[in-house]
């Protein structure tokens, strides 16, 4: 009796499988897709290449020329390049040429691609017949170290970004460095902002190696890149294994470093600040709360302006306060008028490798900052 109900209970057990997955990094790498394939889907006979305009032409061709050699039989799908093909329509436009093409359940996605493709092409191997295998090929910076990193994918609604979307790990990442060669400087510094964020987080020395590989990063030297993309994958890896669906209220949580002002600045800046560029400023203004909070010695803000600097980032957090309205800032802070009063989850910094929560609302964040 429960509740003055009558009732049996069942418990039902679900053995827990690991979602373990290999993430492969170096030069020339991107050759290997095939045997990865086939190690994934060693029944499977069709492959949905997924990439995007900018992308295919690129390197639709060696990643299908690797899987035709395991005996794949390939077929592409090509998408706009950016965020606005991250929506419903665009994923039932892949999920019904996956079925028209007769991929089935022993069968493969490969996504190529910034993480646009990966979380667009992810979610469709989320939920195309309850799941199927996948493997991310990022050929972004950003998607290299952070968004093919972690299982999460999604797509975007009117409403909001990223507000339909699984956990769905892939099986595997290949990460190739001389990808990067044709990756316009701009998109790599976002790239490079996640990293500084990476390191800010969880590594002095690695904070203190990307800011002494500055120009070997934008001379695409690939050793370097390997050396550094290996390490802040790591970083991240860590951190997701710690808290894989994000509950705990001190894991995943900290990868939020420099996005609460950053994602407020992008939304009020609209096309003038790329994401990884507002979340370089984001990360000066987490500093600045943290000097200002006494969280750290007082030091953050000097070094982290430097660092943005050297990765060739804006830094003029001022300029970007000074020009935008305090109201509207502050709604973009908290998302939601009706959230104004309420406390966020903001992450500070004790020191280089220290990260803290700190609960705030939006006019604390505000206050400080000015
Ligand atoms: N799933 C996650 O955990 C996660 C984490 C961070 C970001 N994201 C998502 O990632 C997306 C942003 O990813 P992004 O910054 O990679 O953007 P993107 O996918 O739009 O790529 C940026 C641009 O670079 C081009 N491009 C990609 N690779 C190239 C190459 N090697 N050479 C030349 N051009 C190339 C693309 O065509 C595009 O025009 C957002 O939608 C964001 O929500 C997801």
């Amino acid at each position: 009796m429960n509740g003055g109900v009558d009732m049996v209970t069942l418990d039902v057990p679900v053995p827990a499988a690991s979602l373990e997955y290999p993430v492969r990094v170096g030069a020339g790498v991107l050759e290997t897709l095939g045997a990865e394939a086939r190690r994934l889907a060693p029944r499977g006979r069709k492959v949905a290449l997924v990439s995007d305009d900018n992308v295919m032409p690129l390197y639709g061709a060696s990643a299908r020329t690797s899987l035709e050699h395991e005996g794949f039989d390939v077929f592409t799908h090509t998408i706009r390049p950016g965020e606005p093909s991250k929506t419903p329509a665009q994923l039932l436009a892949l999920l019904s040429s996956m079925v028209e093409a007769g991929l089935g359940r022993q069968d493969l996605l490969v996504a190529l691609g910034g993480g646009v493709v990966g979380d667009l092409a992810g979610f469709a191997a989320a939920v195309f017949m309850r799941g199927i295998a996948f493997v991310q090929c990022p050929t972004t910076l950003l998607a290299q170290i952070d968004a093919s990193i972690g299982g999460k994918v999604a797509i975007d609604l009117p409403q909001g970004k990223n507000l339909v979307g699984a956990f769905h790990f892939p099986g595997s990442v290949i990460i190739d460095p001389q990808v990067l060669r044709s990756l316009p400087d701009e998109e790599l510094g976002c790239g490079l902002a996640e990293m500084l964020k990476h390191g800010l987080l969880f590594s002095p020395r690695h904070t203190q190696a990307l800011l002494d590989a500055a120009d070997a990063i934008y001379a695409r030297e690939a050793d370097v890149l390997t050396s550094l993309v290996s390490t802040s994958v790591g970083l991240k890896a860590a951190c997701v294994a710690r808290d894989p669906m994000e509950r705990s209220s001190d894991g995943r949580v900290l990868l939020n470093l420099g996005h609460t002002v950053g994602h407020a600045l992008e939304a009020v800046a609209g096309f003038e600040l790329r994401h990884g560029q507002a979340v370089g400023l984001g990360l000066r203004a987490a500093a600045r709360i943290s000097d200002r909070t006494r969280t750290s010695a007082g030091h953050l803000e000097v070094l982290i302006t430097g660092a943005l600097e050297r990765l060739r980032l804006p830094s003029d957090l001022d300029a970007w306060l000074e020009g935008t309205p305090g109201p509207e800032l502050e709604r973009a802070l908290s998302h939601d008028k009706k959230r104004e009063a309420n406390t966020m989850s903001y992450i500070a910094l004790v020191d280089v490798g220290r990260p803290v929560v700190l609960p705030m609302t939006a006019d604390d964040i505000l206050r400080l900052l000015r």
